[in-house]
């Protein structure tokens, strides 16, 4: 049997991008599967989101008096378990050491709502709305890009798109925008990753340090 490409997604919150790439994988629009959704929060919806996939569903809290630097390498062990080709950062928002990311070099994905060199952070989607109210901005937008260190929603793009900001947008209706274009996009980005013939997908693990 064929083996598809795997695909670890970490997630922190609601999970509606983890969603759009495990209803693409489901109904094969996407090539590939997702091993696992990874969570370091308890509470995520992500995970519950996992469950009701059938999908393994991790939450890796971060322990009391843990360094950072001890919970990014737990987590690559954790993460490496699940052999995945690609790692998905899809509304994960805790930043990332080299402890994490030297296991999966060129291998990390991460989805921002905001164009390259924009708002990195969190609350994006709310500062460009604000901005926008201060006649500041019309537009805002997307961004896919891998993840080679640790830059705050920086790094290679992979794809990005532009979301105007209309004059009688109220903030719920930019997001709802926004959140399309992102599902859009993250999965469309994969496609084209996941399409890549299996010989040139990284298949192995290793520290870059
Ligand atoms: C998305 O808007 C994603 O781009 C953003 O978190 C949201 C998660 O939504 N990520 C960042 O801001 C990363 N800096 P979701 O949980 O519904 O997928």
């Amino acid at each position: 049997m064929e083996s598809l490409p795997r695909l670890v997604i970490m997630a922190s919150g609601n999970g509606s991008n983890a969603q759009a790439v495990i209803d693409a994988c489901a109904d094969g629009r996407l090539r590939a599967t997702v091993a696992a959704v990874v969570s370091d929060r308890a509470d995520a919806y992500a995970l519950r989101r996992a469950d009701l996939a059938g999908i393994p569903g991790v939450h890796i809290g971060r322990r009391p008096g843990e360094s950072r630097a001890d919970y990014d390498a737990r987590l690559a062990d954790i993460v490496t378990g699940f052999d995945p080709h690609w790692v998905v950062l899809a509304g994960w928002m805790r930043l990332l050491t080299m402890n994490f990311l030297g296991w999966f070099p060129g291998m990390v994905v991460n989805l921002h709502p905001a164009r390259p060199g924009e708002l990195p952070g969190t609350h994006a989607i709310d500062r460009a709305f604000a901005e926008a109210r201060d006649g500041r901005r019309t537009e805002s937008g997307v961004m896919v890009h891998l993840v080679p260190d640790e830059g705050v929603d920086d790094g290679p793009v992979l794809a990005t798109e532009t979301v105007p900001i209309h004059a009688d947008d109220t903030l719920e209706a930019f997001e709802a925008r926004m959140h399309a274009t992102e599902h859009r996009l993250l999965v469309a980005t994969l496609q084209r990753l996941c399409a890549a013939p299996a010989s040139t997908l990284p298949l192995t693990h290793g520290a870059t340090a």
